[in-house]
């Protein structure tokens, strides 16, 4: 099990960061492979609480590089300032432990403008985190992006940017916030920005390929997870990458079988943040509580997150899209104090049991849950240490799951730190977070 991919499995803000940080020091290299900083991933030891957009959740190991590949979107602002802050924190991120892929698109002040448009004015709001995630990966598709392997060749980037800008202001020209933007300032303000971020720069596929070929063991850092992903998820409320393990070789020109497994990082209940279908979702008081003990809001906009019971339909079609070969269940905790935890493993539909999670919104929003009710374990879990000495109560959840999914729970964390992490004997996250230490 050398080169591995760790995915959300359900709409986000699961635990990566904190699982990737956990076994990143067992590897040689961590890839970001998709998405771009409305990623926000979190991470905290010794006391201290890091959150990362872009920056691969490697950073905090010595010995370990980074990666942001090309199927990452890039705001290069916004990747300075996240290495310049980590930098003030004391994490060393430099040419030598951080690589950017010269095929990654840049993210250009003109998406942001068009995506914060778009939220403001469309009927169909998506609630995106207005980061020009999404026109970003448009202008990727259009073939109209304008990549990091642009700017060594000045003439040709500046001529470029000029096109675009222009030909954008002609086709929109009631966004006053666009025809704002004047090209000589964009690239005067970009210039010491890409001059900085050019040591970073390398062949992000040469990379990737020749550390696996010396045997070097390659982790792949999803962001966002499987339901926001742009063709499993619940579109169109998703983001606009493939945001599940099937985005690793395109987004890092790694092929498939160098893969050899998958862990999916799930909640032990359900968040989202942004529009969108949520059947297990809880709009009452329960839902706040969980809100509240959880400390759900968005890690990248602050927004509160949706919450709901764990629905085993959706993982279970996470797990089949990408067989999981082993489950994070996260924020173990926050449910401690419940009379019951309610788990969905059906849904209703007209008196017809459903266990197939629909591709049409149209039929998700018919879907009424059904749940299985389990007795909650009522107790704190900081004083426990081993997965087996779990409450009996916790257990039964976990077995459910288990057995439901045909996957085996390998991790059960039970706080925000790295040390509040619990791991099933011998199990394959187990030998991970051994092998990191
Ligand atoms: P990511 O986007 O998947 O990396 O997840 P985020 O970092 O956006 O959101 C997860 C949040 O839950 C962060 O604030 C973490 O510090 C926190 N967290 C992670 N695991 C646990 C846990 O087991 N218990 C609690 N209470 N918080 C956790
Ligand atoms: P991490 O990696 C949770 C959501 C947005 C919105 C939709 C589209 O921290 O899990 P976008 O800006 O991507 O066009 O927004 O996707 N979204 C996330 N939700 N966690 C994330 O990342 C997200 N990244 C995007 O809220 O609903
Ligand atoms: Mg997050």
């Amino acid at each position: 099990m050398r080169n591995i991919v760790v995915a959300g499995a359900q709409w986000g803000d699961e635990g990566k960061g904190k699982v990737v940080d956990l076994i990143a020091g067992a590897f040689d290299l961590v890839v970001r492979f998709q998405g771009g900083n409305n990623a926000g991933h979190s991470v905290e030891f010794g006391g201290k609480r890091y959150a990362l957009h872009l920056l691969p959740s490697g950073v905090f190991h010595a010995g370990t590089q980074n990666l942001i590949g090309n199927g990452v979107v890039v705001d290069p602002k916004a990747l300075l300032s996240e290495i310049d802050k980590l930098n003030q924190q004391g994490v060393s991120v430099n040419p030598d432990n951080l690589k950017l892929s010269d095929r990654a698109q840049i993210v250009m002040p003109y998406h942001i403008v068009l995506d914060r448009f778009r939220e403001a004015s469309a009927d169909r709001k998506i609630g995106t985190t207005g980061k020009g995630i999404g026109p970003a990966y448009e202008f990727k598709a259009a073939r109209r992006g304008i990549r990091f392997c642009d700017v060594g060749h000045p003439a040709h980037f500046q001529k470029r940017v000029a096109e675009e800008l222009s030909g954008l202001q002609s086709d929109f020209p009631l966004i006053p916030d666009l025809q704002a933007l004047q090209v000589d300032t964009v690239l005067a303000e970009l210039a010491p920005v890409l001059e900085r971020l050019a040591p970073f720069i390398v062949d992000g596929v040469v990379l990737a390929n020749r550390e696996i070929a010396a045997g070097k063991r390659v982790l792949f850092e999803g962001a966002q997870a499987t339901l926001l992903d742009l063709d499993f998820g619940t579109y169109p409320y998703v983001t606009s990458s493939n945001s599940c393990a099937v985005g690793v070789p395109a987004g890092c020109g790694v092929a498939p079988q160098k893969i050899d497994a998958v862990i999916g990082i799930t909640k032990a209940y359900c968040t989202r943040v942004g529009e969108g279908p949520f059947p297990s979702e809880l709009n009452d008081a329960l839902g706040e509580q969980i809100r509240k003990v959880g400390n759900e809001f968005g890690t990248t906009t602050g927004r509160p997150r949706r919450c709901g019971w764990l629905d085993l339909v959706a993982l279970k079609y996470a797990h089949t899209i990408n067989a999981f070969d082993s489950l994070a269940l996260m924020k173990m905790d926050v449910l401690n104090d419940l009379d019951e935890v309610w788990v969905c493993d059906a849904y209703d539909q007209d008196g017809l049991t459903i266990t197939d999670f629909p591709a049409s919104l149209e039929d998700l929003k018919q879907m009424v849950p059904r749940y299985k009710r389990f007795a909650g374990w009522k107790q704190s879990l900081a004083g426990v240490h081993q997965y087996d000495a779990l409450p009996p109560a916790a257990l039964a959840v976990i077995r459910y799951i288990e057995t439901y999914l045909g996957c085996s729970v390998d991790l059960v964390s039970t706080g925000p730190d790295r040390t509040q992490t619990l791991l099933k004997p011998g199990s394959l996250m187990a030998r991970l977070a051994e092998q990191a230490n």
